[in-house]
């Protein structure tokens, strides 16, 4: 393989309990070229949810691995997944965002598809020969297109493995998440897109860094949950990581875990909570549903899916280059709650991870913060994410990004099967958390 040498860029010792990775994965637009062919043209992607293609001729136009994609819901009601480029001179045959059509006309020349992606009409069709095959000028399908519990993925590469093999051990960590909400859970309509400039692996860390939470976000912590009536320091009092972990799962899937705080609202909300406690109690059983509701977690989905359980949050992101990066995150919601826990439950999705909230201005500016130092990489070279190698790891250690780096590096050298992503030492703790 020609381009960049990437087994140096990443050193793993296990035995010792160092991991270092060289900062020029971040910068290099070699390493962003070969990612895009090695590891973003070869995962399954999220695309969207079921939810936001709920009727026959609803669709959906979003970029996905860096491709314009358009999402339908055909006559029969099967939901279908096509490059958004038209086949005549390369246009997007669809320039919406969402909406509900019976056929897609493309603003240059007005050829016409319909849902099922079928060239419908074109003006002027005469004035083609015989060798013009109006069939074969549908909208390309992309190569593979499967959902996981109303989750959409795509991938470029035709010969991946299924989609829930893919997902493997983290099945069990997207149903708990999924399982809160009852039967029906929903994308709620709108998102939050925003970019930053940093390299998306510094978000893929981010995501999934405990470690950081009580620095990078101290106002939220020391200010606004005794705000609004909460005890921070059940959360960051000394000893509360004790019961945190750090889990790395199969293939680069990873996740953090805490157990959650006891929630501060009153009244009606707080018994419609109750309700859905009880719920899930006989639903699941007491064990099972305790899983699925008194544990906070961030759910990494190998390469750039975050789930974030407690602001029930999905959040997907892709690179335009080394240093900047677009990123979409959507409200997961059970679909049956009231206004008013909703409104809750926004309000402190809002105060947290909105663009003007208490957490994403201070992760912008940490990660655009360590882009902009990675000038200096000839004199400081190496980032550390040794935290906690040689013990059972906790959510402020750094094993589930040690999980990322393990796949990524495997992937950027070309492996076909699984890899082992684990310290070694902590493979019980993550064989235990799948049960
Ligand atoms: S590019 Fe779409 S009709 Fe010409
Ligand atoms: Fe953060």
């Amino acid at each position: 393989m020609q381009g960049p040498q990437i087994e140096p860029l990443v050193e793993d010792d296990r035995e010792r309990g160092t991991f270092r990775v060289h900062r020029s994965t971040f910068t290099d637009p070699a390493i962003l070229e070969r990612e895009r062919s090695e590891i973003f043209d070869r995962c399954w992607l999220y695309a969207g949810h079921e939810s936001e293609l709920r009727n026959p001729g609803d669709y959906i136009t979003r970029k996905v691995g860096g491709r314009p994609l358009l999402l339908t819901r055909d006559a029969n009601g099967q939901r279908r997944a096509f490059l958004n480029s038209c086949t005549h001179r390369g246009n997007a045959v669809c320039r919406e965002r969402s909406g509900n059509a019976r056929v897609f006309t493309c603003f240059y020349h007005a050829w016409s598809f319909n849902l099922e992606g079928s060239l419908v009409g074109l003006p002027g069709e005469d004035a083609y020969s015989a060798a013009f095959d109006k069939k074969q000028m549908g909208l390309k399908p992309v190569p593979r297109f499967e959902s996981y519990r109303g989750m959409m993925f795509v991938c470029f590469d035709p010969d991946i493995i299924d989609l829930p093999t893919y997902l493997g051990d983290a099945r069990e960590y997207i149903d708990a998440m999924l399982d809160y909400g009852g039967d029906e859970v929903e994308i709620v309509p709108g998102a939050q897109a925003y970019s930053m400039r940093a390299n998306w692996k510094l978000l893929v860390e981010n995501s999934i860094d405990a470690y950081h939470v009580m620095s990078t976000h101290q106002r939220y912590f020391r200010q606004f949950l005794p705000d609004i009536g909460m005890d921070p320091n059940q959360w960051i009092g000394p000893g509360s990581m004790s019961a945190t972990r750090g889990i790395a799962l199969n293939n680069g899937h990873a996740l953090i875990e805490s157990p959650l705080l006891p929630t501060p609202l009153t009244g009606s909300a707080k018994l419609e909570l109750e309700g859905i406690r009880a719920t899930l109690d006989e639903k699941f059983g007491k064990e099972r549903a305790s899983r699925i509701a008194d544990y906070s977690r961030n759910i990494f989905i190998y390469p750039n899916l975050i789930l974030i359980s407690m602001w029930r949050t999905v959040r997907t992101f892709y690179p335009v280059s080394p240093d900047f990066i677009e990123i979409d995150a959507w409200a997961l919601l059970p679909e049956n709650e009231s206004q008013e826990l909703r409104e809750r439950r926004f309000e402190n999705f809002i105060s947290f991870l909105g663009p003007a909230g208490f957490g994403t201005p201070d992760d912008v500016s940490g990660l655009e913060g360590c882009q902009r130092a990675f000038a200096s990489q000839k004199e400081v070279g190496w980032s550390d994410i040794s935290r906690g190698m040689g013990r059972a790891p906790l959510a402020s250690d750094e094993l589930q990004m040690r999980a990322f780096w393990r796949r990524w590096q495997a992937m950027m050298l070309g492996a076909d099967g699984p890899t082992d992503c684990s310290d070694g030492s902590e493979t019980a703790v993550a064989t235990t958390a799948t049960q």
